[in-house]
């Protein structure tokens, strides 16, 4: 009798245990967003890839909601990740493909300028770190921080370049080169544009408002006299 309980009270502990450990791994809803602590490498979604399709892929007669050419909509991570995108495979991943392609099949196409061998590689390096939906990433953006080297021209490059360069950059501004933003920082435009000024087109379009941080870090700058620093 007293053996047959201390059977039954052992395999009572071990069921409990087996059943504790099926709740190990938490797994979060598909596309939900995933916080990424600071000063982790991994690449951020919100900060770093968002802006790349919005500024070179979600175009009014490209990918923007109302054109969605071939079935793709890039103006955010639900519609991004629907077609393309195999997680942790960017090399069979058709969205990271075409940006490696020639003549008719290669994106974005003519008058939109190319991704920048950098900004190819971050889209690869997201696709295989899982192609997710990382936000919060932590502030890399310091508005002690303003030279235009380090700085200024990271974030153009980022927010502006997919249509502010190639052979018709929108609204006839150019900002691939210093002299293109010199001209815009120089005439107000630059900072009334991504300040959402009254009266001037609000920059990047289509797109969030940039953060304060950055508005801030280009505000400065361009006070400073707009320096090739
Ligand atoms: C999706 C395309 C797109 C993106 C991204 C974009 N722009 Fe523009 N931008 C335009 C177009 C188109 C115009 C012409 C005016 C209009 O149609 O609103 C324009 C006009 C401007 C103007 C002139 C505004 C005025 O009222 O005189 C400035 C300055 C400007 N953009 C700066 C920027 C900056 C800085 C960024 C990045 C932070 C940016 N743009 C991102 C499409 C874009």
């Amino acid at each position: 009798m007293k053996k047959s309980y201390c059977i039954l009270t052992l395999l009572i502990i071990a069921l409990t245990l087996i059943n504790a450990c099926k709740h190990e791994i938490p797994q979060s809803a598909p596309g939900s967003p995933t916080p990424v602590p600071g000063g982790t490498n991994e690449v951020c979604f919100q900060n770093q890839i968002l802006p790349l399709f919005q500024s070179n892929c979600a175009k009014s007669g490209c990918h923007d909601a109302a054109s969605q050419q071939d079935g793709y909509v890039f103006d955010s991570y639900a519609n991004i990740i629907k077609k393309g995108i195999l997680p942790g495979n960017a090399t069979n991943s058709e969205v990271y493909e075409v940006l490696f392609e020639t003549g008719n099949k290669k994106m974005p196409q003519p008058p939109n300028p190319d991704l920048t061998t950098e900004q190819k590689s971050l889209i690869g390096r997201w696709i295989n770190e899982g192609a997710k939906n990382t936000v919060n990433c932590g502030s890399v953006c310091d508005t002690t921080k303003f030279k235009y080297g380090a700085d200024i021209s990271l974030i153009i490059g980022t927010y502006c370049l997919g249509c502010h360069s190639g052979t018709a950059p929108s609204g006839g501004i150019n900002m691939s080169t210093y002299s293109g933003v010199f001209t815009v920082a120089n005439n107000g435009r630059l900072v009334n544009a991504v300040s959402h000024a009254p009266g001037y087109s609000a920059m990047p379009k289509n797109a969030a408002k940039l953060s304060s941080c950055q508005i801030t870090q280009i505000t400065k700058w361009v006070n400073a006299g707009a320096p090739n620093n």
